[in-house]
């Protein structure tokens, strides 16, 4: 079967940058752009230049070295911002510009003191303008998660009538279930004129923990790009995780879809943005956390042993670590005091097995961890009792 490309667009490097703590200087910036590069990213989204000079000369210097990849940029429906973001991924081979406006009542009223007819008017006249500049213009509609459908769906088809090629539908506030955001892009793909003309992008935040499972059901429902980042960085509880999307869509290959990946980089690239953040990674994140393919309980261990796939559902090699690890706890069991000591040199027979097994546990039940350090002192020791 064909399977339908999905477009990676890879926001780490503005809303995963936006993370209190996560800044980046340009050289970091131009570092991580190269690399997602070469993971195969679609589109990377490189900054927002308008908000400082030094954010202005990354995204430049970035536009400026790619290769086929897209390169875009952030701004608010201002002239000013939009003027600016050309200006810094002029030098790109595939620029793209990234306007919109916020689309809620909420944002309407609050942050505009506006009305819906106004906020339509603004959103054709960005897309517009930025169409003097460059040929690809992504239109978001801020907090399309809570924006009443029928208003999205006009707003939408007036910035495709404008030129737009690419329309985003935040759920800015995390606040969609997944059967609702999928609906509101399926509702999208059947009432948008024009909608043959455009691509649907989904861009979902995390606050309720549902980031991976909106992006995936926008997908299912008609979306052709998912926005995310690497670690799931981004505003409050952070945004799609890119790993995750694309594992997800790779290991359910009956749905069709399909992404330009190269998933072998996706724990490498996501220790390097975490060591030029500064921010480190849960241990338990999903596909990239330090204990994703590690086994700590007997019975997970024991199965692991005699055959990876009894616990484990992706091969690590796919996602570019060497083996699952077995760690020996407490709740370990004689299979993976053997597994390991094995590891380290030492084929032991069941009866010493049993004998090693005892001050192992005695020596698990006082600390967290047993670690190789200790295998060795634990072997030292029945070496010397004889
Ligand atoms: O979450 C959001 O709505 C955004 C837009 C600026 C695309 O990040
Ligand atoms: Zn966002």
């Amino acid at each position: 079967m064909d399977k339908t490309r999905i477009h990676i667009f890879d926001t780490t490097l503005r809303d995963g940058e936006q993370v209190p703590g996560c800044k980046l200087n340009k050289t970091q910036k131009l570092l991580l752009a190269e690399q997602l590069e070469l993971l195969g990213v679609d589109i990377i989204e490189a900054g927002f230049p308008i908000s400082s000079p030094g954010d202005f000369e990354a995204v430049k210097a970035i536009a400026e070295r790619a290769g086929d990849v897209t390169i875009c940029a952030l701004s608010r429906a201002v002239e000013r911002d939009i003027e600016r973001a050309a200006e810094a991924v002029a030098g790109a081979r595939r620029p793209r510009i990234h306007t919109g406006i916020g689309t809620s009542d909420s944002h309407i009223k609050y942050k505009f003191q506006s009305t819906r007819e106004k906020v339509k008017e603004r959103a054709v006249a960005a897309v517009k303008f930025a169409k003097q500049f460059v040929e690809d213009v992504e239109f978001y509609a801020e907090d399309a998660g809570r924006t009443d459908n029928a208003f999205l769906a006009e707003i939408c088809s007036a910035v495709i009538k404008a030129g737009a090629t690419v329309l985003n539908i935040p759920d800015t506030t995390g606040y969609c279930l997944p059967n609702e955001y999928g609906s509101k892009i399926k509702y999208l793909t059947e009432h948008v004129e024009g909608i043959d003309k455009a691509i649907l992008s989904t861009h979902c935040h995390n606050d309720l923990g549902l980031a991976t499972a909106n992006s995936i059901e926008g997908v299912i429902n008609g979306a052709r790009q998912i926005e995310c980042t690497i670690n799931g960085l981004g505003e409050r509880a952070g945004n799609t995780s890119l790993e995750e999307c694309v594992m997800i869509l790779k290991q359910h290959p009956y749905l069709g879809f399909d992404t330009g990946i190269n998933t072998k980089m996706l724990n490498p690239i996501s220790r390097l943005v975490s060591q030029e953040m500064g921010m480190p990674v849960q241990p338990n994140k999903a596909i990239v956390g330090a204990n994703a393919f590690a086994h700590s309980s007997g019975i997970h261990q024991d199965g692991v042993i005699k055959k990876r796939e009894t616990y484990e559902i992706i091969d690590p090699v796919d996602v570019g670590i060497d083996k699952s690890s077995i760690v020996l706890t407490a709740r370990s069991g004689r299979a993976a005091l053997a597994y390991r000591l094995k590891e380290i040199g030492h084929n032991i027979t069941k009866m010493e097995l049993d004998e090693v097994y005892k001050r192992f546990l005695d020596l698990a039940d006082r600390q967290k961890e047993v670690v190789e350090s200790d295998l060795h002192q634990l072997m030292e020791q029945s070496e010397s009792l004889g």
